[in-house]
């Protein structure tokens, strides 16, 4: 059963004019913030002691705004997971008012996908691979499958690769989690996406998915080492691809896309 798609957003389809990056990683924003000139904003924003971080300006048009977790108040790393990109997105959503959102950053890919490093994906569904509930009717929740807003036409304009994307809180996986990727039909893996997905549906904005690939999930390779490697490379792939897919939203409505 394909999964239920994103709602119908409420806006008018009227020119994109606000755009909302969510991005888990400072070291994946950062080549955005620099290529789009974007300043980080003192405006105060978001809720007081929050270690959320805010770029701001225009690119080709458009408002751009690019919001990050930060850093972790106790640990001091970036706030990878679901609950830090669902508090962000969920009140972002509230204050900037964004008419798409442009989740975008690094997972790991399925070489028996297609994957390759530093490619870049469009995502066409999202899906979680560590909810599992045999609790009859919370085994499809616990997956939370939903299809991404549909944008053939950037699709075959940046000729981008598609696939679908399987969230989990964890960089590793364990046995149980390999076979919900399987039944997912997963290519990429990350682990905010779906999360992000569902704030998006839940508060009916348009939502597009760029995944750049730093590691190889179906490989024996040590997913820690090579994601480190393959980070900088592919987080300017990601850059280029995002800045790219601004350039065609610039001046368009979503059915244009
Ligand atoms: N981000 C980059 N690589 C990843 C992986 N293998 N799993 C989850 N998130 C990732």
């Amino acid at each position: 059963m394909a999964p239920p798609a994103l709602k119908e957003s409420p806006l008018p389809d009227t020119p994109i004019s606000t755009v909302l990056l969510v991005i888990a990683l400072h070291a994946e924003a950062a080549p955005l913030v620099a290529d789009l000139r974007l300043t980080q904003d003192s405006q105060a924003v978001f809720p007081e002691g929050v270690p959320w971080v805010k770029y701001s300006g225009t690119y080709e048009g458009l408002n751009v705004h690019i919001v990050t977790p930060g850093k972790d108040g106790i640990h001091g790393c970036d706030p990878v997971g679901t609950v830090p990109a669902s508090l962000l997105t969920f009140n972002s959503i509230q204050v900037l008012k964004p008419d798409l959102i442009i989740n975008c950053g690094t997972a790991g890919g399925f070489q028996a996908k297609g994957a390759a490093i530093a490619d870049v994906y469009l995502i066409s569904e999202t899906a979680f691979h560590d909810r599992r509930n045999s609790i009859p009717g919370y085994r499809e929740y616990g997956v939370g499958a939903l299809e991404a807003t549909p944008v053939p036409k950037l699709i075959s304009a940046l000729q981008l690769k598609t696939g679908v994307l399987t969230t989990g809180d964890s960089l590793d996986h364990v046995p149980e989690d390999v076979v919900i990727m399987k039944a997912n039909d997963a290519t990429v893996k990350d682990m905010e996406g779906a999360a992000i997905a569902y704030v998006a549906h839940l508060l009916s904005v348009p939502l597009i998915m760029l995944k750049g690939v730093t590691d190889i999930v179906d490989s024996p390779a040590a997913t820690d080492e090579e994601f480190l490697a393959n980070l900088s490379l592919t987080a300017h792939a990601i850059q280029r691809t995002v800045s790219k897919a601004l350039q065609f939203i610039s001046g368009k409505k979503l059915s244009d896309l």
